[in-house]
């Protein structure tokens, strides 16, 4: 029998499934959890239960996480250079990379590839997301993302860009039911790492289809699903619709992580509670402030500091403490406060220096650019920041600019602007 099964039918295992499953599901049909969500309320005073479930532990696939807010993947941003810096931060569950080639993964060599590259210290919270469309090579990936020691393999069936639908790979497949039940069963049966699957709402806004697929997903054997309650056409332009991630929760019995618009801890309690998924997956906004994981363990953790699970590395950011998933050999770095006004320049001054040092100059440039209208996005005046420092030719210039352009902070705005953060 494998490890796989032993987990599966483990008899503790499975009743802190049930339990869990029984106490969501009783949240679920309670409706005073499920508030008007037009409203526009302040969750955070509230006695919800999302302000500890963020914090709680959870099992995927017979694995442990220490908490449930993960990173979303982006196609360059989620890069290794990325990943180290809110390493550093810390405070997150799980990190994905962005999407990979399925087709180019089993043959792929980290030295030289700028996606499929990692450092050995994050796989044991480094989830790693393919695209594809054939289930061969969706299979052949995923064996090796589990033989590098990754903590799982997630599949792409959200994104709409015309590049990956076009060859029938992302959203695509959720036009194809026989063929996306095809990969991920083929998926499961030749890896034993848990199986994520990340979709949105389909080509047409019925959530009912949503929930249809999202159970087949469980059928086939993903062990989580993330959902992103977007039609494709929309892409990222109307506002997702979190109310539709509750037809998911109620579908299937894994976890379910809802996905699109969080920029606070408030979002986070207000996503959690209008749909009562289990936990968060946060996108631009990490890219905005690397630092927002170690944020909302800061200031959305309502028990005290101390009771933190023992594998839980409590590390100190100067003044602040934050509470991250690390490895034992995590040395903490000396960032400033990080809700000291001085933590953009910090971020920006890392960032590149992280990028210089797994990238070569070109790429790490090509990188940061991406990244810029993101951040850019946290301040009154971003487009003219922005502007700037997508005008820099090398690092040097770069750092000058972020020297000059960060002392003293700019103004900052709470929401991000939404047209830098397309
Ligand atoms: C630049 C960029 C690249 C993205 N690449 C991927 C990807 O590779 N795979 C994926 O499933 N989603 C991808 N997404 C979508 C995000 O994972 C996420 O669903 C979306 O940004 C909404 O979440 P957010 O509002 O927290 O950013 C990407 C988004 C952006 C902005």
């Amino acid at each position: 029998m494998d490890s796989r099964a032993i987990q599966d039918t483990h008899p503790k295992r499975f009743s802190y499934i049930e339990k869990q499953n029984s106490y969501i599901e009783k949240k679920n049909t309670d409706p005073k959890n499920f508030p008007d969500t037009k409203k526009n309320i302040d969750y955070s005073n509230q006695a919800c239960d999302a302000n500890t479930k963020l914090h709680n532990s959870i099992i995927i696939g017979g694995k442990h996480v220490n908490n449930r807010m993960f990173l979303a993947p982006m196609a360059g941003l989620g890069h290794v250079a990325f990943r180290e810096l809110l390493a550093e931060f810390g405070g997150f569950g799980l990190l994905f990379t962005g999407m990979c080639s399925a087709k180019a993964v089993p043959t792929e060599n980290p030295d030289h590839s700028t996606v499929f590259k990692w450092r050995e210290e994050e796989l044991p919270w480094l989830v790693c997301q393919l695209f594809g469309s054939e289930p061969k090579s969706m299979v052949n990936a995923a064996k090796r993302i589990q033989r590098e020691g990754f903590f799982g393999v997630d599949l792409n069936f959200g994104c709409c860009a015309a590049a990956i639908c076009k060859k029938g790979s992302g959203a695509a497949l959720l036009r194809n039911q026989t063929l996306s039940m095809e990969i991920v069963s083929r998926v499961r049966d030749a890896v034993s790492i848990p199986l994520f699957v990340k979709f949105r709402t389909g080509w047409e806004n019925n959530p009912d289809q949503s929930a249809q697929m999202a159970a087949m997903f469980q059928k086939s054997g993903a062990d989580a699903l993330v959902f992103h309650p977007r039609v494709a056409p929309d892409r990222r332009a109307r506002p997702p619709k979190w109310e539709h991630i509750k037809y998911i929760k109620n579908a299937v019995s894994i976890p379910v992580f809802g996905n699109g618009n969080i920029f606070d801890e408030n979002d986070c309690k207000k996503m959690l509670h209008i749909s009562g998924c289990d936990g968060v997956s946060i996108g631009r906004m990490a890219v905005a402030k690397p630092w927002i994981f170690a944020h909302l363990n800061l200031h959305s953790r309502t028990p005290a500091l101390s009771d933190h699970e023992n594998d839980m590395t409590v590390f100190k950011t100067n003044n602040n403490i934050a509470i991250s998933h690390q490895p034992e050999n995590f040395t903490a770095f000396q960032a400033p406060n990080i809700d000291s006004p001085n933590i953009y320049h910090y971020t920006l001054s890392r960032f590149i220096t992280l990028l210089l040092k797994h990238h070569d100059e070109k790429t790490s440039i090509k990188f940061f650019k991406k990244f810029v209208p993101y951040f850019a996005a946290g301040f009154k005046f971003g487009h003219k920041l922005s502007q700037k420092l997508l005008k820099c030719e090398n690092t040097d210039e770069i750092r000058q600019n972020i020297d000059s352009l960060f002392i003293p902070l700019p103004e900052t705005i709470s929401r991000p602007n939404l047209n830098l953060f397309s």
